[in-house]
Protein backbone atom coordinates (compact mmCIF):
# COMPACT_ATOMS: atom_id res chain seq x y z
CA UNK A 1 0.00 0.00 0.00
CA UNK A 2 1.35 3.62 -0.68
CA UNK A 3 0.58 6.75 -0.47
CA UNK A 4 1.54 9.61 -2.86
CA UNK A 5 0.67 13.02 -4.08
CA UNK A 6 -2.58 13.18 -5.88
CA UNK A 7 -2.02 12.65 -9.43
CA UNK A 8 0.78 10.90 -9.34
CA UNK A 9 -0.37 7.38 -8.61
CA UNK A 10 0.55 6.32 -12.26
CA UNK A 11 4.34 6.76 -11.69
CA UNK A 12 4.07 5.76 -7.96
CA UNK A 13 2.81 2.34 -9.15
CA UNK A 14 4.98 1.74 -11.96
CA UNK A 15 8.03 2.73 -9.93
CA UNK A 16 7.03 0.57 -7.30
CA UNK A 17 6.30 -2.32 -9.71
CA UNK A 18 9.70 -2.07 -11.63
CA UNK A 19 11.28 -1.90 -8.17
CA UNK A 20 9.54 -5.04 -6.68
CA UNK A 21 10.35 -6.52 -9.93
CA UNK A 22 14.07 -6.39 -9.82
CA UNK A 23 13.90 -8.24 -6.95
CA UNK A 24 11.58 -11.47 -8.76
CA UNK A 25 8.59 -10.26 -6.22
CA UNK A 26 5.88 -9.47 -9.83
CA UNK A 27 2.41 -7.45 -8.79
CA UNK A 28 -0.76 -5.17 -10.78
CA UNK A 29 -1.43 -2.19 -9.07
CA UNK A 30 -5.30 -1.39 -8.16
CA UNK A 31 -5.61 2.50 -7.99
CA UNK A 32 -8.27 5.71 -8.74
CA UNK A 33 -6.97 8.71 -10.46
CA UNK A 34 -6.50 11.33 -8.43
CA UNK A 35 -7.06 9.12 -4.92
CA UNK A 36 -3.47 10.17 -3.50
CA UNK A 37 -3.60 6.41 -2.66
CA UNK A 38 -2.83 2.99 -4.47
CA UNK A 39 -2.45 -0.88 -3.82
CA UNK A 40 0.13 -3.71 -5.74
CA UNK A 41 -1.45 -6.61 -5.32
CA UNK A 42 0.94 -9.17 -5.55
CA UNK A 43 1.11 -12.63 -7.21
CA UNK A 44 2.39 -14.40 -4.69
CA UNK A 45 2.59 -14.31 -0.73
CA UNK A 46 6.00 -12.84 0.94
CA UNK A 47 6.80 -12.43 4.59
CA UNK A 48 6.95 -9.01 5.85
CA UNK A 49 10.78 -9.01 6.38
CA UNK A 50 11.61 -10.08 2.61
CA UNK A 51 9.26 -7.48 1.36
CA UNK A 52 10.63 -4.61 3.46
CA UNK A 53 14.18 -5.36 2.10
CA UNK A 54 13.15 -5.76 -1.19
CA UNK A 55 11.64 -2.66 -1.54
CA UNK A 56 13.29 1.09 0.69
CA UNK A 57 11.30 3.97 0.87
CA UNK A 58 14.58 5.72 0.60
CA UNK A 59 15.23 4.83 -3.03
CA UNK A 60 11.44 5.28 -4.37
CA UNK A 61 10.90 9.07 -5.62
CA UNK A 62 6.72 9.11 -5.89
CA UNK A 63 5.89 6.83 -2.50
CA UNK A 64 5.26 9.37 0.80
CA UNK A 65 4.22 6.27 2.60
CA UNK A 66 5.08 2.61 2.37
CA UNK A 67 3.02 -0.13 4.53
CA UNK A 68 3.17 -4.35 3.67
CA UNK A 69 -0.89 -4.53 3.65
CA UNK A 70 -2.34 -8.33 5.40
CA UNK A 71 -5.91 -7.64 6.02
CA UNK A 72 -8.95 -5.61 5.33
CA UNK A 73 -11.87 -4.05 7.52
CA UNK A 74 -15.28 -3.20 5.93
CA UNK A 75 -18.54 -2.21 7.90
CA UNK A 76 -16.62 -0.02 10.37
CA UNK A 77 -19.11 1.76 12.23
CA UNK A 78 -18.46 5.24 13.47
CA UNK A 79 -19.55 4.00 17.53
CA UNK A 80 -16.56 1.49 18.08
CA UNK A 81 -14.08 1.48 15.42
CA UNK A 82 -11.48 0.34 17.58
CA UNK A 83 -12.57 -3.13 18.47
CA UNK A 84 -13.00 -4.28 15.00
CA UNK A 85 -9.28 -2.73 13.78
CA UNK A 86 -7.68 -4.30 16.84
CA UNK A 87 -9.68 -7.76 15.59
CA UNK A 88 -7.85 -7.55 12.48
CA UNK A 89 -4.90 -6.27 13.85
CA UNK A 90 -4.51 -9.43 15.53
CA UNK A 91 -4.14 -11.53 12.25
CA UNK A 92 -0.63 -9.78 11.66
CA UNK A 93 0.88 -12.11 15.01
CA UNK A 94 2.68 -9.23 16.85
CA UNK A 95 1.96 -6.66 18.60
CA UNK A 96 3.10 -2.88 17.00
CA UNK A 97 5.83 -0.32 17.91
CA UNK A 98 3.31 2.32 16.66
CA UNK A 99 -0.15 2.71 15.64
CA UNK A 100 -0.76 4.90 12.18
CA UNK A 101 -4.40 6.12 11.17
CA UNK A 102 -3.76 7.00 7.89
CA UNK A 103 -6.07 8.47 4.75
CA UNK A 104 -5.03 9.70 1.66
CA UNK A 105 -3.93 13.62 0.23
CA UNK A 106 -6.84 15.17 -1.67
CA UNK A 107 -10.35 15.84 -1.61
CA UNK A 108 -11.10 11.93 -1.23
CA UNK A 109 -8.94 11.61 2.38
CA UNK A 110 -9.42 15.06 3.91
CA UNK A 111 -12.50 14.00 5.91
CA UNK A 112 -11.15 10.55 6.59
CA UNK A 113 -8.17 12.58 7.80
CA UNK A 114 -9.86 14.01 10.56
CA UNK A 115 -11.64 10.67 11.47
CA UNK A 116 -7.47 9.80 11.89
CA UNK A 117 -6.52 12.30 13.68
CA UNK A 118 -9.44 11.43 16.47
CA UNK A 119 -9.15 8.03 16.27
CA UNK A 120 -5.70 7.96 17.46
CA UNK A 121 -5.78 8.55 21.12
CA UNK A 122 -8.78 5.57 21.20
CA UNK A 123 -6.68 3.21 19.29
CA UNK A 124 -3.28 3.77 21.65
CA UNK A 125 -5.55 3.32 25.04
CA UNK A 126 -7.21 -0.08 23.05
CA UNK A 127 -4.50 -1.85 21.72
CA UNK A 128 -2.63 -0.58 24.65
CA UNK A 129 -4.92 -2.71 26.97
CA UNK A 130 -4.42 -5.79 25.28
CA UNK A 131 -0.77 -5.54 24.99
CA UNK A 132 -0.42 -5.10 21.23
CA UNK A 133 1.58 -1.90 21.06
CA UNK A 134 4.79 -1.18 22.62
CA UNK A 135 6.67 2.23 21.72
CA UNK A 136 10.00 1.17 23.29
CA UNK A 137 10.33 -1.89 21.11
CA UNK A 138 11.87 -0.13 17.77
CA UNK A 139 12.24 -3.33 16.05
CA UNK A 140 8.61 -4.52 16.07
CA UNK A 141 6.37 -3.53 13.21
CA UNK A 142 4.74 -0.42 12.74
CA UNK A 143 0.77 -0.68 11.56
CA UNK A 144 -0.32 1.44 9.31
CA UNK A 145 -4.20 1.64 9.20
CA UNK A 146 -5.44 3.20 5.64
CA UNK A 147 -8.79 4.28 5.74
CA UNK A 148 -9.90 3.80 2.94
CA UNK A 149 -13.59 5.09 3.39
CA UNK A 150 -15.46 6.27 7.21
CA UNK A 151 -16.18 2.17 6.90
CA UNK A 152 -13.28 0.65 5.20
CA UNK A 153 -9.76 0.52 6.45
CA UNK A 154 -6.62 -1.41 4.99
CA UNK A 155 -3.84 -2.61 7.67
CA UNK A 156 -0.31 -3.24 6.49
CA UNK A 157 3.30 -3.49 8.25
CA UNK A 158 6.09 -0.99 8.00
CA UNK A 159 9.23 -1.12 9.83
CA UNK A 160 10.59 2.29 11.43
CA UNK A 161 13.22 2.91 9.61
CA UNK A 162 11.20 2.25 6.32
CA UNK A 163 8.30 4.28 6.30
CA UNK A 164 7.37 7.92 6.72
CA UNK A 165 7.16 9.58 10.53
CA UNK A 166 4.71 11.28 9.57
CA UNK A 167 1.30 9.94 9.27
CA UNK A 168 0.74 9.53 5.72
CA UNK A 169 4.24 10.78 5.15
CA UNK A 170 3.31 14.57 5.54
CA UNK A 171 5.33 16.47 7.80
CA UNK A 172 3.68 19.30 9.21
CA UNK A 173 6.09 22.59 9.02
CA UNK A 174 4.92 25.66 9.98
CA UNK A 175 6.16 28.89 7.66
CA UNK A 176 8.76 30.78 9.69
CA UNK A 177 7.80 33.71 9.59
CA UNK A 178 10.53 36.00 8.73
CA UNK A 179 11.27 33.82 5.71
CA UNK A 180 9.96 35.28 2.61
CA UNK A 181 8.23 32.09 0.35
CA UNK A 182 6.87 29.11 0.67
CA UNK A 183 9.31 27.72 -0.80
CA UNK A 184 11.20 27.79 1.74
CA UNK A 185 9.47 24.60 3.40
CA UNK A 186 10.99 22.61 0.70
CA UNK A 187 14.24 22.81 1.44
CA UNK A 188 13.46 21.98 5.52
CA UNK A 189 11.36 19.07 4.55
CA UNK A 190 14.08 18.06 2.05
CA UNK A 191 16.71 18.10 4.92
CA UNK A 192 14.27 15.56 6.95
CA UNK A 193 13.75 13.29 4.07
CA UNK A 194 16.27 13.23 1.97
CA UNK A 195 18.91 12.48 4.87
CA UNK A 196 18.23 10.68 8.17
CA UNK A 197 18.79 12.87 11.49
CA UNK A 198 22.46 11.09 12.21
CA UNK A 199 23.49 12.25 8.56
CA UNK A 200 22.11 15.78 8.58
CA UNK A 201 23.82 16.11 12.49
CA UNK A 202 27.01 15.12 10.74
CA UNK A 203 27.10 17.10 7.08
CA UNK A 204 25.20 20.52 8.25
CA UNK A 205 27.03 22.33 10.56
CA UNK A 206 26.89 26.50 11.57
CA UNK A 207 30.32 27.38 9.92
CA UNK A 208 29.65 26.24 6.85
CA UNK A 209 29.72 27.54 2.92
CA UNK A 210 26.68 27.28 0.76
CA UNK A 211 25.48 28.11 -2.14
CA UNK A 212 22.42 29.02 -3.61
CA UNK A 213 21.77 28.92 -7.13
CA UNK A 214 18.28 30.62 -8.02
CA UNK A 215 17.81 31.93 -4.86
CA UNK A 216 15.71 34.55 -5.01
CA UNK A 217 13.71 36.20 -3.40
CA UNK A 218 15.58 33.87 -0.53
CA UNK A 219 13.78 31.07 0.72
CA UNK A 220 15.98 28.28 0.86
CA UNK A 221 19.18 30.68 1.36
CA UNK A 222 17.15 31.46 4.85
CA UNK A 223 16.98 28.27 5.64
CA UNK A 224 20.49 27.65 5.39
CA UNK A 225 21.93 30.98 7.58
CA UNK A 226 18.97 30.16 10.00
CA UNK A 227 20.90 26.71 10.57
CA UNK A 228 24.45 28.84 10.64
CA UNK A 229 25.95 28.31 7.46
CA UNK A 230 27.53 31.47 5.11
CA UNK A 231 25.36 31.77 2.09
CA UNK A 232 26.27 33.06 -1.89
CA UNK A 233 23.19 33.41 -3.28
CA UNK A 234 23.54 33.52 -6.99
CA UNK A 235 20.63 35.28 -8.73
CA UNK A 236 19.83 38.06 -11.23
CA UNK A 237 16.38 38.53 -8.99
CA UNK A 238 16.04 40.74 -5.77
CA UNK A 239 16.84 39.37 -2.57
CA UNK A 240 14.06 40.18 0.03
CA UNK A 241 15.34 42.46 2.66
CA UNK A 242 14.28 40.49 5.58
CA UNK A 243 17.18 37.36 4.21
CA UNK A 244 20.16 39.93 3.91
CA UNK A 245 19.64 41.19 7.31
CA UNK A 246 20.38 37.99 8.52
CA UNK A 247 24.27 38.74 7.94
CA UNK A 248 24.68 35.35 6.75
CA UNK A 249 24.42 35.73 3.15
CA UNK A 250 26.16 37.49 -0.22
CA UNK A 251 23.97 38.09 -3.14
CA UNK A 252 25.76 37.44 -6.35
CA UNK A 253 23.84 39.03 -9.60
CA UNK A 254 24.86 36.40 -12.00
CA UNK A 255 24.23 33.28 -14.58
CA UNK A 256 23.75 30.61 -11.54
CA UNK A 257 24.86 28.28 -15.10
CA UNK A 258 28.37 29.75 -15.18
CA UNK A 259 29.17 30.79 -12.04
CA UNK A 260 31.50 29.08 -9.79
CA UNK A 261 33.01 29.28 -6.38
CA UNK A 262 36.41 29.93 -5.73
CA UNK A 263 36.76 27.37 -3.08
CA UNK A 264 35.02 23.87 -2.66
CA UNK A 265 32.01 24.49 -0.43
CA UNK A 266 30.21 22.35 1.96
CA UNK A 267 26.32 22.47 0.04
CA UNK A 268 25.06 23.35 -2.96
CA UNK A 269 21.31 24.24 -3.09
CA UNK A 270 19.41 24.75 -6.62
CA UNK A 271 15.88 25.87 -7.42
CA UNK A 272 15.93 27.25 -10.97
CA UNK A 273 13.30 27.11 -12.70
CA UNK A 274 15.05 25.01 -16.03
CA UNK A 275 14.85 21.45 -18.29
CA UNK A 276 15.84 18.68 -15.52
CA UNK A 277 18.12 17.39 -17.89
CA UNK A 278 20.43 20.91 -17.81
CA UNK A 279 19.84 21.00 -13.88
CA UNK A 280 21.00 17.31 -13.42
CA UNK A 281 24.01 17.89 -15.31
CA UNK A 282 25.17 21.25 -13.70
CA UNK A 283 24.50 19.72 -10.51
CA UNK A 284 26.70 16.20 -10.99
CA UNK A 285 29.39 18.14 -12.18
CA UNK A 286 29.34 20.57 -9.46
CA UNK A 287 29.64 17.20 -6.94
CA UNK A 288 32.07 15.23 -9.28
CA UNK A 289 34.62 18.57 -10.34
CA UNK A 290 34.42 18.96 -5.85
CA UNK A 291 33.24 22.18 -6.02
CA UNK A 292 30.83 21.22 -3.76
CA UNK A 293 30.56 18.23 -0.91
CA UNK A 294 26.78 17.72 -1.39
CA UNK A 295 23.82 18.97 -2.81
CA UNK A 296 19.96 19.52 -2.56
CA UNK A 297 18.45 20.31 -5.77
CA UNK A 298 15.04 20.52 -7.29
CA UNK A 299 13.84 19.17 -10.53
CA UNK A 300 10.55 20.44 -12.07
CA UNK A 301 8.80 17.98 -14.39
CA UNK A 302 7.49 17.62 -17.70
CA UNK A 303 3.95 16.70 -17.82
CA UNK A 304 3.81 13.37 -19.31
CA UNK A 305 6.73 10.56 -19.39
CA UNK A 306 7.68 12.12 -15.67
CA UNK A 307 9.41 8.65 -14.50
CA UNK A 308 11.45 8.49 -17.72
CA UNK A 309 12.59 12.01 -17.58
CA UNK A 310 13.77 11.04 -13.80
CA UNK A 311 15.68 7.87 -14.63
CA UNK A 312 17.46 10.38 -17.62
CA UNK A 313 18.61 12.41 -14.71
CA UNK A 314 19.72 9.80 -13.03
CA UNK A 315 22.06 7.98 -15.76
CA UNK A 316 23.32 11.40 -16.64
CA UNK A 317 23.74 12.37 -12.83
CA UNK A 318 25.54 8.43 -12.61
CA UNK A 319 27.70 9.10 -15.53
CA UNK A 320 28.96 12.18 -14.71
CA UNK A 321 30.57 10.76 -11.16
CA UNK A 322 31.80 7.57 -13.24
CA UNK A 323 33.82 9.99 -15.46
CA UNK A 324 35.31 11.08 -12.24
CA UNK A 325 36.04 7.94 -10.68
CA UNK A 326 33.33 8.03 -8.44
CA UNK A 327 30.14 6.16 -7.05
CA UNK A 328 27.34 7.99 -5.41
CA UNK A 329 24.48 9.10 -3.15
CA UNK A 330 21.62 10.05 -5.13
CA UNK A 331 18.23 9.97 -3.71
CA UNK A 332 15.34 11.94 -5.45
CA UNK A 333 11.46 12.58 -3.72
CA UNK A 334 8.22 14.17 -4.37
CA UNK A 335 8.37 15.75 -1.05
CA UNK A 336 4.53 16.89 0.47
CA UNK A 337 6.18 20.58 -0.75
CA UNK A 338 6.68 19.64 -3.94
CA UNK A 339 4.38 20.26 -7.13
CA UNK A 340 5.07 19.26 -10.54
CA UNK A 341 8.90 18.68 -9.41
CA UNK A 342 10.94 16.35 -7.09
CA UNK A 343 13.62 17.12 -4.59
CA UNK A 344 17.21 15.55 -4.95
CA UNK A 345 20.30 15.06 -2.95
CA UNK A 346 23.48 14.37 -3.76
CA UNK A 347 26.54 13.30 -2.71
CA UNK A 348 29.64 11.77 -4.11
CA UNK A 349 31.07 8.47 -2.71
CA UNK A 350 34.41 6.35 -3.40
CA UNK A 351 33.31 4.15 -6.18
CA UNK A 352 32.54 0.67 -5.91
C1 LIG B 1 11.64 29.04 -7.90
S1 LIG B 1 12.60 30.47 -7.78
C2 LIG B 1 13.62 30.14 -6.42
C3 LIG B 1 12.95 30.30 -5.11
C4 LIG B 1 13.89 30.18 -3.95
N1 LIG B 1 14.44 28.85 -3.80
C5 LIG B 1 13.24 30.57 -2.66
O1 LIG B 1 13.11 29.72 -1.78
O2 LIG B 1 12.88 31.74 -2.49
C6 LIG B 1 13.68 30.31 -9.12
C7 LIG B 1 14.73 31.38 -9.21
O3 LIG B 1 15.71 30.95 -10.15
C8 LIG B 1 16.24 32.09 -10.75
N2 LIG B 1 16.92 31.68 -11.98
C9 LIG B 1 16.42 31.10 -13.08
N3 LIG B 1 17.39 30.90 -13.99
C10 LIG B 1 18.53 31.36 -13.44
C11 LIG B 1 19.88 31.42 -13.87
N4 LIG B 1 20.26 30.96 -15.06
N5 LIG B 1 20.80 31.95 -13.04
C12 LIG B 1 20.45 32.41 -11.80
N6 LIG B 1 19.19 32.36 -11.34
C13 LIG B 1 18.24 31.85 -12.15
C14 LIG B 1 15.04 32.99 -10.97
O4 LIG B 1 15.45 34.33 -11.08
C15 LIG B 1 14.22 32.74 -9.73
O5 LIG B 1 14.46 33.72 -8.76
Amino acid sequence: MALCRPGFESECANELISHLARTGINGRSTLSLESGQLRIALDNLHPFDALDRAIRLVSLTFARQLSFGFAEVHGLDGKDRVSPLMAAARLAGTPFSAILPEAADGAVGRPLAAICRRLQAPLERGFDRHSLVRPRRGHLPRLNILLAAPGSAWLGLSSADNGSPWPMGIPRLRMPSQAPSRSTLKLAEALLTLLTPAELEASMRAGQRAVDLGAAPGGWSWQLAHRGLHVTAVDNGPMAAQVMATGMIEHVRADGFTWRPRATVDWLVCDMVEQPARISRLVADWVACGRARRAIFNLKLPMKKRLAEIDVCRGLIRKRMHQASLGCELRIRQLYHDREEVTAYLEARPSS
